[in-house]
């Protein structure tokens, strides 16, 4: 009498031994026998019920001969020098020069290699085989090889296997455990009520909490250390997995978000930022202008105070950049080269509403795409305007975002953007290292005054890319893109 309680799949699996005489039953078996698919349950049940003595288990660590993608393609379409032979002996002359037109230049080249290897001589231009039997039946053993993988790889396969190794991409040698149970007599002796399947309690629902079945009932006990199948659903992309956490970090700070259109004109994009027209960001090179709409108009009150601004200062008591401000330049369309073009609108539609927004989206800027570049990407964005904000509270809400984040260390440098004063530079400790991350400052007043603007405002952006490449240990902002299942299968959930 046993006096443990077997789960139900190993209930099933004794009682499946017991009914049967074989002394070794395979996964095969067993999956049969018990009227199952999933592979990890049987192991399971198996290995429950080896813990208890009933069954021993044999594991057989087997090499497999697969083929590879060169391999698949030789099943195909023949191997190379066995296509090479038959065009040899279909010439009346087999020359180099007919083999070269005959063959393309990535397989001519290593072909020959292959038919030398074979014993075929080249004469002044003329190959020459003298044993063609022997290449005949080489050719057949490698060609019949290939065809019955795949193998288990034993003595027998073994030359041909070492031969085949050498070529790049035609076969794989893989490690398969197989695993065979056997019941003990002790196994054999378990009878009655004991292999009685019973209901089993496998989820705790509230529902189950609240009445008084569970007193009784019978829970499926989980052993972690098990080997399990990995389930692979549905999930997002670790870069709007990214974007989520973003939004819930601004949120969970008082943040709104503003979504905005990535057409606009280079007056929001740069005069309203006093960035000067002369500006080398403002150049074909680095900005994208579009042909339609090649301008869009703007408010002409909005860009005389610009005007004044740039040229002189305005009323702002600045000196302004000097020279003419072209109302033309500032009417450009163009496809947004950072977010902060959204957040400037937003502050000249409510100058004096204290606000705290924030934006994760996509801007554009002419870059070549190497391994840290695209030319389109993503910022994140956040701003807060309020009465007595000041630099101690940016950088402490810089603080707090970042930590939020996962990035406790943080540290400021002076920086230089032409629409802030004081401007920062935010670095985030990562290994070891200090990151710069993105740009952040106090909006001048050459910027807020001509928009009516008074409480201070306080700004911050940052590069959405580069920190998904920190988060998840990239050192190509490509790979991002890339829909590499294998990858996006393996990525932390964050
Ligand atoms: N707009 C800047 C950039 O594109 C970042 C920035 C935003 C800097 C706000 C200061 C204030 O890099």
């Amino acid at each position: 009498m046993v006096e443990f309680s077997l789960l139900n799949p190993e209930r099933r699996m004794l009682r499946a031994m017991q009914a049967d005489k074989r002394a070794a039953w395979t996964l095969s078996d067993l999956l049969a026998a018990c009227d199952w698919t999933d592979q990890v349950v049987a192991v399971g049940a198996g290995h429950g019920l080896e813990n208890r003595g009933l069954v021993t288990v044999e594991t057989t660590v087997v090499a497999e001969v697969v083929l590879d993608a060169s391999g698949q393609d030789a099943v195909d379409h023949g191997l190379l020098e066995a296509r090479l032979w038959s065009w040899m002996q279909s010439e009346d002359e087999p020359t180099m020069k007919g083999l070269q037109s005959a063959f393309e230049r990535h397989e001519a080249g290593p072909g020959v290699g292959l038919l030398k290897q074979l014993g075929v001589t080249i004469e002044q231009g003329r190959l020459v085989a003298t044993d063609s039997i022997r290449i005949d039946s080489t050719l057949a053993a490698r060609t019949d090889f290939l065809a019955m993988l795949p193998c288990e790889l034993t003595d027998e396969v073994r030359p041909m296997v070492e031969a085949f190794k050498g070529r790049k991409g035609f076969i794989a040698v893989l490690e398969r455990t197989d695993r065979s149970w056997s019941i003990t007599e002790e196994g054999r002796s378990v009878t009655g009520e004991a292999l009685v399947e019973t209901t089993v309690v496998t989820d705790i629902t509230p529902e189950l909490l609240q009445g008084d079945a569970w007193r009784n009932a019978e829970f499926r006990a989980f052993d972690v250390t098990l080997e399990a199948s990995t389930p692979r659903t549905g999930r997002s992309h670790p870069m709007q997995a990214l974007i989520e956490r973003i939004r819930a970090v601004f949120l969970e700070m008082g943040f709104s978000e503003l979504v905005d259109d990535y057409v606009q004109t280079a007056g929001w994009n740069m005069d309203a930022l006093f960035i000067p027209q002369d500006h080398p960001a403002r150049e074909m090179q680095d900005t994208f202008y579009l042909d339609e709409p090649a301008s869009l108009s703007l408010d002409d009150g909005m860009m005389s105070h610009w005007k004044a601004v740039h040229e002189h200062g305005g009323d702002t008591g600045s000196r302004g950049w000097g020279g003419t401000f072209s109302k033309d330049i500032a009417q450009r369309g163009l496809l947004r080269t950072h977010t902060t073009v959204n957040t400037i609108q937003y502050l000249a539609e409510h100058p004096t509403e204290a606000c705290r927004m924030f934006s994760v989206d996509r801007v554009f800027r002419k870059e070549a795409i190497d391994r840290t570049h695209l030319p389109e990407f993503h910022q994140i964005e956040g701003i807060i305007m309020e009465e007595g904000a000041n630099l101690q509270m940016l950088v402490t809400t810089l603080k707090t975002f970042y930590a939020k984040m996962g990035y406790p260390e943080v540290r400021v440098r002076p920086a230089y953007f032409p629409y802030t004063e004081p401007s920062l530079e935010i670095e985030v400790r990562w290994r070891g290292k200090w990151l710069e991350l993105g740009g952040a400052g106090i909006f001048r007043p050459e910027v807020t005054e001509p928009l009516g603007i008074t409480a201070p405002v306080l700004a911050w952006g940052m590069g959405l890319e580069r920190l998904a490449m920190l988060v998840l240990g990239l050192d190509d902002i490509r790979q991002l893109y890339i829909s590499d299942l294998e990858w996006l299968r393996n990525q932390p959930i964050l």
